[in-house]
């Protein structure tokens, strides 16, 4: 309960009364998820023991008020930080089989910097993590620190920036994004990704986990859907798409 007040501390200094009304249901929604068992994902995250592993800081949920920022420049909500499973996100990026060194990998919402410390196992030319919180960014650069015997911090830029202003670096990309943003937000953020990719053309996948949002990638001109096997993932690239791609036939979707 505790943290539910902080998060309304936070919301009454920050959105004032009207704001806060409006944001209520966020507000009971993460306190719903505090509260209920924990779910399918977090048990999984949680048997992985990276945290114990690595001497990291990645497992735990942040409220509003742990996170520091509740809505974005547009006034979006801001979804706030969790992370997925280690193999899952080895996974999906194993799974598209690219020349890694000619990509960089730029986690969108990198959060604490799971996705960046395991994407330092692929040869990628260099990894980049965007977050909107401060707070996630010092976390995810103690991280980076902690795993510097695996993770060279010299190949990893972290920026503090909100998505929908980013420029995005004129190089072939593998951008992952778990569920970063609401729908409005996602939009602008692939209309930009598109003009940059028109201005500067080049290959960019994006891996997209919990793909609630999807329908303007679905839509893209740009982008087209490859075929994944993995648990609520989309994978959309370039078109043509299949340019790099191994064609796996028992994949589904
Ligand atoms: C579900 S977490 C995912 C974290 C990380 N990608 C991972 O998989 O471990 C979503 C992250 O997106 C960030 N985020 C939300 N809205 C954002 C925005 N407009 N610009 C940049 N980051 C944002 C949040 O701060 C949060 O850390």
């Amino acid at each position: 309960m505790k943290r539910f007040f902080d998060d309304m501390r936070l919301s009454l200094r920050d959105l004032g009364v009207r704001g806060t009304l409006q944001r209520l249901p966020d507000y009971f929604d993460m306190l719903a998820e505090m509260r209920k068992p924990r779910s399918k994902l977090s048990l999984e995250v949680e048997a992985e023991r990276f945290d114990e592993r690595y001497g990291t800081d990645t497992e735990q949920l942040l409220t509003f008020s742990e996170h520091g920022i509740l809505a974005n420049s547009s006034s979006s909500y801001v979804h706030p930080y969790q992370c997925a499973t280690e193999s899952s996100i080895a996974e999906s990026i194993r799974a598209l089989s690219i020349d890694y060194e000619k990509f960089s990998f730029l986690d969108l919402g990198c959060g604490k910097g799971k996705p960046i410390l395991v994407a330092s196992r692929f040869p990628f030319r260099r990894l980049i993590g965007v977050d909107i919180s401060e707070r996630c960014l010092d976390i995810a650069r103690e991280n980076v620190r902690r795993c510097s015997s695996f993770c060279e911090p010299s190949r990893v830029t972290l920026l503090q920036e909100d998505a929908e202003k980013l420029v995005f670096p004129a190089e072939p990309l593998v951008i992952y994004l778990f569920n970063p943003f609401p729908e409005n937000v996602m939009q602008v953020v692939v209309k930009n990704l598109e003009a940059s990719v028109r201005e500067s053309p080049r290959e960019v996948a994006i891996i997209y986990l919990f793909p609630f949002f999807e329908k303007s990638l679905e839509e893209s001109e740009i982008f087209g859907r490859l075929p994944t096997s993995q648990y609520f993932t989309s994978v959309f690239a370039t078109k043509p798409v299949g340019w790099a791609w191994p064609r796996n036939p028992d994949s589904k979707k």
